[in-house]
């Protein structure tokens, strides 16, 4: 039983693991069989100082926190015991295979059910549609029930063991998982673990002082702490709700549930999204039992939303703090001991210096989430495209700490959020970028507001305080389609397909965001929903249009043009082993300030180069900064094979190649 927050500390006794395994086998053996408890308990002793670690140093202090651990782990057994045949076959596969994330086959696909097919159901109905484009990795925005109303996108999760009424039901989720398994495809869902909606079991019963839910978020009876903590705090919606606290009539303060007065909440995101206080052991738990629930439902690989926010600390700016780390390890590797054929994907949009460590890039390494999205190169991307120069890119992205092994980057051009300028201050001055002056510039130009921009975004979340705004608009409007200018169409064109050449390549999980296949443009419909019309992210969140999607195989259409690229890079990308993420690789120096050059290699592979050019103008660089990569055979380009000239290579302008050694 997990007692008061407030025990003493006495130190962990004993270790942990040598008490715990006979018994365990024997327990095992019993509910599992002997070949499965074999794997149970190999699997134990691979994992457990993954387990025991992180949580000594989350809930150490505790009387408890090795009966804590031991609850854990049984957890984990119970799991496994209720794991579905086919699940555990995909176990048996994935543990022989654990790097089937990092293969080049790998491209990822993510969309909104209700946007793209209507239901779980209707989507089976669109597998051709992503065999075509050589998907592997189906990523379904959040389908789990939400508060009613206003639900950030399904990001204010209500109930975390049904499917939203609207999509279908859990069986229809199971039902899909193992219809895309089938099909070679993996689910990847949501897991919104920062907060819950106001309206989850779990808050009702806090704030109606129910003691099972005594401590389960944060709270504080008056201005005093959430002014000290907004003194440094990061305000992620400045214009729709400022600050990070909520009063609750109603809630009683210090975490404490009811007591009639009312409280500040802390709540990160919306109003209505309650930040969970992670320093209650029972959290953890409760957070664990879900996504052990959702990984025998077919989930494989879970999106680890806002992680960043999990842990809160006086004077910092409650992003990134070393617990977040601690909680994100401790959940993998007791989620890794029930279910391996799982993975955890960060969504940690955060600066270039903080993104490594949810990879378990520390000073040791520490087994955390697989796979990350990749902010740093999306940034760099559509800030490259903006100056036509791509020296911050050759800067921060040369700089940027290798990946653990076994880990890989999930590379994207555009998702369902904004774009936050993440560009490092150091490396912003380094190529002679004030950096205050540069996410202006970037803000002006996606909003069209800079003379001379091709983009049709628009300002998300400005701040009038700070000045800080972001970037709302769809792939192909920033990227300039959309007018009726051939010529302009063209160049717009060329953007979106060199951006792709390059998640394509870079040597991760490539993740296409539904209707840029098809080049959808930004969808205003959302203003007339008064549920979404405060928050133009919905810009970007367009319906699947059937329509285009007729014109894919028809080259003189937009839709063909782009539906061919992408069919394309997936294609060409499977044949490469240079581009499994397993792979090492790194930024090239060429000697034009236009071209971000990049090459890769896998063990069992020759060299792959990929070169994209930002400018409009066909520029040449000197063949020797490739090391003589430049003579590979070109695989794919926008123009023809690479042409070199006088010891220099020619690149047309808004143009790709790859090279690869046969
Ligand atoms: C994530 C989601 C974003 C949402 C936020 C709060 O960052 O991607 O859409 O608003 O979390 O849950
Ligand atoms: C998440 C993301 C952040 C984004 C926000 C709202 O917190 O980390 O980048 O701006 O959600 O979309």
């Amino acid at each position: 039983m997990i007692t008061s927050r407030l025990d003493p500390d006495p130190p962990i006794e004993g270790h942990l693991l040598d008490r715990l395994r006979p018994a365990l086998a024997v327990e095992a053996e019993q509910c599992l069989g002997r070949a499965e408890a074999v794997a149970f308990l190999a699997r134990l002793d691979l994992w457990f100082a993954d387990i025991h670690g992180p949580l000594a140093a989350l809930y150490g202090c505790r009387r408890d926190a090795d009966a804590l651990g031991e609850q854990l782990v049984r957890l984990a057994r119970a799991a496994v015991g209720e794991r579905p045949v086919e699940l555990r076959d995909l176990d048996r596969r994935r543990e022989i295979d654990p790097h089937w994330f990092q293969h080049q086959r790998m491209v990822g696909y993510v969309a909104y059910t209700d946007r793209f097919a209507g239901t779980l159901d209707a989507i089976t109905g669109r597998l051709d549609h992503l065999d075509e484009l050589g998907v592997t990795y189906l990523h379904l925005m959040p389908v789990l029930a939400p508060r009613e109303g206003e639900n950030d996108g399904g990001y204010a999760v209500a109930d975390y063991r049904a499917v939203d009424p609207r999509l279908g039901t859990m069986d229809d989720l199971e039902d899909l998982a193992g219809a895309l398994r089938r099909r070679g495809m993996s689910l990847c869902i949501d897991l919104v673990l920062n907060h819950t909606a106001r309206e989850h079991t779990w808050a009702r019963g806090w704030l109606a002082g129910d003691p099972e839910y005594a401590g389960f978020y944060l709270s504080f009876p008056d201005r005093t702490m959430p002014d000290a903590y907004e003194a440094t705090v990061v305000d992620v919606f400045p214009d729709r709700a400022p600050g990070s606290f909520t009063w609750v009539p109603g809630a009683g303060a210090n975490g404490a549930g009811a007591n009639g007065a009312g409280a500040w909440v802390w709540t990160t995101f919306l109003e209505y999204q309650w930040d969970l206080d992670y320093t209650n052991p029972r959290v953890f738990t409760a957070m664990l039992d879900t996504i052990l629930f959702l990984a025998n439902r077919g989930v494989e690989i879970f999106r680890m939303d806002a992680v960043p926010f999990m842990g809160k600390r006086m004077g910092t700016s409650c992003t990134n703090q070393p617990e977040v780390h601690d909680l994100a390890q401790a959940l993998h590797a007791l989620t890794k001991l029930a279910a391996p054929a799982t993975v955890f994907k960060a969504e940690a949009i955060v600066g270039p210096d903080d993104l490594v460590a949810y990879l378990g890039g520390h000073a040791r390494y520490r087994p955390e989430c697989e796979l990350a999205y990749h902010n740093q190169l999306m940034v760099m991307l559509w800030s490259s495209l903006a100056t036509k120069d791509a020296r911050l890119a050759v800067r921060s992205l040369g700089r940027l700490r290798p990946i653990p092994e076994g880990t890989s980057w999930a590379t994207y051009v555009r998702c369902h959020d904004d774009i936050g300028w993440a560009v490092s201050d150091q490396d912003a001055w380094a190529v002679g970028y004030d950096p205050g002056a540069h996410r202006d510039f970037l803000n002006a130009f996606y909003s069209g507001r800079f003379p001379a921009s091709f983009a049709r975004g628009a300002l998300f979340g400005a701040n009038p305080e700070t000045g800080d705004a972001r970037i709302s608009g769809s792939a192909a409007a920033l990227c300039g389609i959309g007018g009726d200018d051939p010529h302009a169409l063209d160049w717009g064109i060329r953007r979106l397909v060199l951006l792709h050449a390059v998640t394509y390549a870079w040597g991760g999980v490539p993740l296409l965001y539904m209707g840029d296949e098809l080049a959808q443009g930004n969808d205003v419909s959302y203003l007339g929903d008064p549920a979404l019309a405060g928050d133009n992210r919905w810009m970007h969140r367009p319906y699947f249009d059937e329509a285009a999607a007729a014109r894919r195989y028809d080259p003189a259409t937009v839709e063909g043009r782009v539906f061919g690229w992408m069919r394309a890079l997936g294609a060409a990308r499977r044949e490469l082993p240079a581009l499994h993420a397993a792979g090492e690789g790194g930024v090239l120096e060429v000697d034009s300030p236009h071209v971000l050059a990049w090459r890769r290699r896998h063990p069992r592979s020759g060299w792959f180069v990929g070169l994209v050019n930002f400018a409009e103008h066909t520029v040449s660089i000197d063949a020797h900064a490739l090391d003589g990569l430049g003579e590979l055979p070109t695989v794919l380009s926008s123009d023809g094979p690479l042409q070199a000239r006088g010891g220099r290579l020619h690149l047309p302008g808004l143009g790709f190649v790859w090279l690869a050694e046969p």
